[in-house]
């Protein structure tokens, strides 16, 4: 099969790298590694492969369906379903030994019909809401909700969780009180439910907050090498795992005055030189960077220039000497010892990193190295 010329690179030594950074950083803390959404781009199955042969004590996906990949590639480890099972779920769950995450009564009965009658038991994690304003219960229902789930036979409480909306903030304010809340609450837990691993922090949260590490931290970001925000990078050493290339098609002289792309949104101000990238929106290098983003060509940035459009974007190369087509083209990551970080992307685009790596990443093929 021909392999397309944009390539992800996908680098496991920076994401063992970055296991081990955040293992040491965290022990006696597990590491609950979060591979939803294709590992944040970086491709769920050779990340959990190889996480799990780093010592990743769990894993976390956003929908059953995740799960079920992860046991059928051969994952032993617990998996941890983000979004919970809705009933019709439930057998799935039980099949494959899944450990959904509970915030809903109806779904734990089905749950508890369904394990009975498989002869299983079944892990659960009580999702509170602290202060995220999202998926949980609140403080006041858990004690009934814990009744509840030790009467019913065939699933036990695994783990109780909660998530920090706030933890990348400047002000630690916020994620302090809510880690006395989520304190609290948790005391009253273990008294009832003395074996239940604890757990709420995600990257921003066990990098900078050692008393949210808890039982096991649930990192997404940091093990894909980004940081939460900038001042992070003091606290943690982590390398960049995913990186995007391409290759030049076409390399063209260009007069003073030329309309470069659709809507002629660049116009040359000089004679030059432009060259063509095959790539575009449809590869998640999405049309915001038009005449916003920058690339790497002979370890030299060069500006996308015009419009971005689906497959093509143009780049202005009148400033590096020697650019021939088939030269490699850096729009993430590193070339010559120059760099595109996520981040810088991710500023240009008017988002987030996470998404950069989302965007990037599944949409285009991956290689492993
Ligand atoms: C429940 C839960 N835990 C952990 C994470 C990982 O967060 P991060 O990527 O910021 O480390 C996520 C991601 O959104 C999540 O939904």
């Amino acid at each position: 099969m021909s392999e397309s010329v944009n390539q992800i690179k996908i680098n496991l030594a920076a994401l063992s790298h970055n296991f081990r950074a955040i293992s040491r950083i965290v022990s006696p803390a597990g590491v609950l590694a979060v591979v939803k959404s294709d590992a944040y781009g970086h491709g769920m199955l050779p990340v959990a492969r190889e996480l799990s042969r780093l010592g990743a004590v769990a894993f976390g996906v956003a929908e059953v369906w995740e799960g079920v990949a992860l046991r059928q590639a051969g994952i032993e480890e617990d998996i941890v379903i983000f979004l919970g099972c809705r009933p019709a779920e439930t057998a799935e769950v039980v099949r494959w030994g899944l450990s959904p995450v509970v915030f809903e009564l109806q779904t734990i009965n089905e749950l508890s019909r369904q394990a009975l009658s498989a002869a299983k038991k079944i892990g659960v994690h009580l999702k509170i809401d602290t202060g995220m304003g999202r998926l949980g219960i609140n403080g006041a229902e858990v004690v009934p909700f814990l009744y509840h789930i030790k009467e019913l036979g065939g699933i036990y409480p695994a783990g109780i969780m909660s998530h920090p909306p706030m933890a990348d903030n400047d002000d630690p304010t916020s994620t302090l009180e809510q880690n006395k809340k989520f304190s609290r609450i948790v005391k009253t837990c273990l008294e009832l439910i003395p074996e239940s691993a604890v757990h709420i922090a995600n990257s921003a949260a066990l990098i900078r907050f050692p008393e949210l590490r808890r039982d096991m931290v649930r990192p997404g970001l940091s093990l894909y090498g980004c940081y939460p925000a900038d001042n992070f990078r003091k606290l943690i050493d982590l390398k960049p795992v995913m990186s995007f290339k391409t290759r030049v098609i076409q390399v063209r002289e260009v007069a003073k005055g030329c309309g470069v792309s659709y809507d002629h949104k660049f116009v040359t101000q000089r004679a030059g030189r432009l060259a063509a990238l095959p790539l575009g929106y449809n590869n998640g290098y999405l049309r915001g960077l038009s005449n916003r983003g920058q690339v790497l060509v002979h370890g030299c940035r060069a500006p996308v220039v015009g419009r971005v459009c689906m497959n093509i974007t143009m780049i202005d190369i009148t400033d590096i000497p020697g650019v021939v087509p088939d030269d490699e083209v850096v729009l993430m990551g590193s070339q010559d010892g120059a760099e595109i970080r996520t981040e810088e992307v991710a500023e240009w685009l008017g988002t987030i990193n996470y998404e950069v790596l989302c965007l990037l990443g599944n949409n285009n093929h991956r290689h492993y190295c």
